[in-house]
């Protein structure tokens, strides 16, 4: 788009004119009546219109692809409703662009809505906002098909006026068109601008150089079953480690603080931990349960989607444990180290890298070759005090069309669990139920459908089938294998994760860099508490801070600042499995502060395993609470608004009376004695996390 050339045609106008003049001309020239010489452009009084698609649309901020002008967010011509528009701004949600007026306007005009090219699909709705918080204006739920919805606002007085598309979520398919958009000025021009950049603010204090115990305070093994746990503990090295009461089987490494071993009989155990440097001590309580339920915290861990997708390799793996532990996330508990799709042979890859036989002749699956030593893996991510994960599919394919599952389960489980694996995500790809009737017959296997997404009730036991078979496999292994269901909440999985056996299930599909989709998903989770308990978290989806890239290209997370905090705040109170998506070897103070606070770490790890839920909701604002071991309350103000807002934490509301006391997490410090509420002022996008307990 060449604005500067567009800026010199600013009106309606005296486009028009232009093309009428050029329309003519080269009428005339076919006719051969004239002799088209250079003219110099006729000089035409500047008019007080202007397109928003003349101005510098570099400036939109949006969920999805690149804006464009006179075009629809996927380069075609703007089309709403059957009606073509051959001006206008095309965006995609959620999205926003700021416009400067310097209280020069006079009015806005526009035909909003979906493009044609999504057909049926997408909702949004359109806003104006006018300087530091007004909605002026805004659209009706407008749908793909759906006509055009006109506005023609005054915007007298008005210095800065946003364009905003909100996805209410889901931005699936919401190609949104700003047709003939434009701004009429009493005088000056109007500017794009900017959205305010928020400062980076690393708000977790510096860990104190004295012991300080981070590691769950809740363990879950089954007899018999290889043990590790790694005593996370923040503080100045050498450290000295002791664990009092550890159950016949175990032992403690005192210099790493390792406990390994197994469990040989079901109970209980009351633990004692402790660590010692030069600068002091201190102590935390652990509880062992030996028996049938792992995972009773929600793991903690590494993710290799989010950055590297297909580009995974051995290497990236390896270098995601160093990180782990030398950038010090393993002293504050994180421990899983997780390889996604892509360590399998894929079906139909180019890259050699990613060929060769998919099992040997007794039906054990491979690695490709970029994974050439698997056990040589798990020992090196396990001789960090780390655990390991990988990923597969219930289908014949996973979802990137590598090696999966199906008909092969026990061999697979059999197999994981000799390598050393100690987690197993498991993605619906390219199951389908009517593939039951293939077994044993591999064959035949359809060209597997991507996905199967009937939820009826009465299909409920088709979509736990896969998920059940799996779990069976996995039991008949000396390993505790934590098993994550990621079928994207079809059948309203977070009612059956549980009973069918899983340790998380994923509600959502996919989550990416945006605000749009992580406050999408993560607002959305209320309700599913009720289903949520140590053994069996939801799972809204991995954590996108850092740098992420989906791919061997990585860009710093599109989310602000308090986006990011409101992400990591929300993802603990709702007990989801933490799993950094980004690339470890590349963190930076900020994203390194959001993942070390050990206050904030703990609410997601509270031995209760309670999931947060809403208790109050005004417009954009929301308070989240979560029940805490002790009997105090997590409880998270939200601001999902545009501008800072006041938000108020209602004793009432949170079942709470009298004098409690209220502290910041992330800061990390007493805000002192409050009586019937407690009230902040929250930035845009952002959050204040407390945590309210009774005054002793
Ligand atoms: C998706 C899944 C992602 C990732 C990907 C791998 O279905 O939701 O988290 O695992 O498959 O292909």
């Amino acid at each position: 788009m060449n604005n500067h050339k567009l800026n010199r045609y600013k009106s309606h106008n005296m486009k028009q004119q232009l093309i009428h003049f050029t329309i003519l001309a080269v009428g005339l020239w076919f006719a051969g009546l004239v002799e088209v010489v250079s003219q110099p452009v006729p000089v035409v009084q500047p008019s007080k219109i202007y397109f928003v698609s003349a101005l510098d649309i570099s400036q939109v901020q949006q969920g999805w692809g690149e804006p464009h002008a006179d075009r629809s967010v996927a380069g075609n011509r703007l089309s709403i409703g059957g009606q073509m528009f051959t001006n206008g701004l095309g965006t995609h949600a959620d999205s926003e662009f700021v416009i400067n007026l310097g209280g020069n306007a006079e009015s806005f005009s526009a035909s909003v809505g979906i493009d044609d090219e999504v057909s049926k699909h997408g909702s949004v709705v359109f806003k104006l906002l006018g300087d530091a918080d007004g909605v002026l204006w805004h659209s009706k739920e407008l749908h793909g098909g759906d006509a055009s919805q006109s506005v023609n606002l005054s915007l007298a007085g008005v210095k800065q006026l946003t364009l905003f598309v909100d996805s209410g979520g889901n931005h699936e398919f919401d190609h949104a068109d700003w047709s003939d958009a434009q701004i009429t000025m009493t005088t000056g021009k109007p500017t794009a601008g900017s959205i305010l950049k928020e400062e980076a603010i690393v708000l977790t204090p510096k860990s104190s150089p004295k012991p300080r115990i981070n590691s769950a305070k809740v363990f879950g093994v089954r007899p018999g079953a290889p043990f590790l746990y790694t005593i996370a503990a923040t503080g100045d090295r050498p450290m000295a480690f002791a664990a009092e009461g550890l159950p016949k089987g175990l032992q403690l490494d005192e210099k790493t603080g390792r406990i390994t071993g197994s469990v040989p009989e079901k109970g209980e155990h009351a633990v004692t931990l402790r660590a010692k440097n030069a600068l002091g001590k201190a102590e935390r309580k652990l509880k062992i349960i030996c028996g049938a339920q792992i995972g009773l915290t929600p793991a903690m861990g590494w993710n290799s989607w989010n950055c590297f997708a297909s580009a995974v390799t051995a290497d990236k793996v390896k270098s995601a444990a160093d990180a782990m532990v030398v950038s010090g996330l393993i002293n504050h508990g994180w421990t899983y180290i997780n390889i996604d799709d892509y360590w399998q042979v894929n079906r139909n890859a180019k890259d050699q890298t990613l060929q060769g036989p998919h099992r040997d002749a007794t039906g054990k699956i491979l690695s490709n070759p970029r994974f050439p030593d698997m056990k040589g893996l798990t020992d090196y991510v396990h001789g960090k005090g780390l655990k390991i994960g990988l990923y597969s599919s219930p289908g014949p394919w996973t979802c990137g069309d590598c090696v999966a599952s199906f008909d092969y389960e026990l061999l697979d489980a059999q197999q994981y669990a000799t390598w050393g694996f100690d987690y197993l995500k498991y993605d619906w790809c390219s199951y389908a139920p009517e593939m039951e009737s293939l077994r044993g017959n591999p064959s035949k296997f359809p060209a597997a459908a991507k996905s199967w997404s009937s939820s009826k009730p009465n299909e409920l036991e088709k979509l736990q089938k896969p998920y059940r078979i799996m779990r069976a496999a996995l039991d008949q292994q000396n390993r505790d294998i934590l098993y994550s269901f990621c079928q994207y909440g079809m059948g309203d999985s977070w009612e059956w994760v549980a009973e069918v056996g899983g340790n998380s299930g994923r509600t959502t599909i996919d989550i990416t860099d945006t605000w749009s989709s992580m406050a999408g998903i993560g607002f959305k989770q209320n309700g599913h508490e009720k289903f949520a308990g140590p053994g069996h978290f939801n799972d809204p989806d991995m954590l996108v801070v850092g740098k992420v890239g989906w791919g061997p290209n990585l860009h710093p997370t599109r989310l602000t600042p308090n986006e990011q905090y409101t992400h990591i705040s929300l993802w603990c109170l709702l007990a989801s499995p933490l799993l950094i998506g980004c690339d470890m070897t590349q963190m930076d103070e900020f994203t390194l502060g959001l993942l070390t606070n050990d206050e904030v770490l703990e609410v997601d790890q509270d031995p209760l395993g309670r999931q947060a839920a809403r208790v109050a909701q005004n417009g954009e604002v929301e308070v989240w609470s979560k029940d805490m071991e002790d009997g105090s309350k997590a409880v998270g103000l939200f601001n999902r608004g545009y501008s800072a807002a006041p938000i108020t934490a209602a004793w009432a509301d949170l079942g709470l009376s009298g004098h409690q006391k209220v502290r910041d997490l992330w800061r990390q410090k007493e805000l002192g004695r409050f009586s019937g509420s407690f009230t902040a002022n929250v930035p845009r996008h952002g959050v204040i996390l407390v945590r309210i307990s009774p005054e002793k």
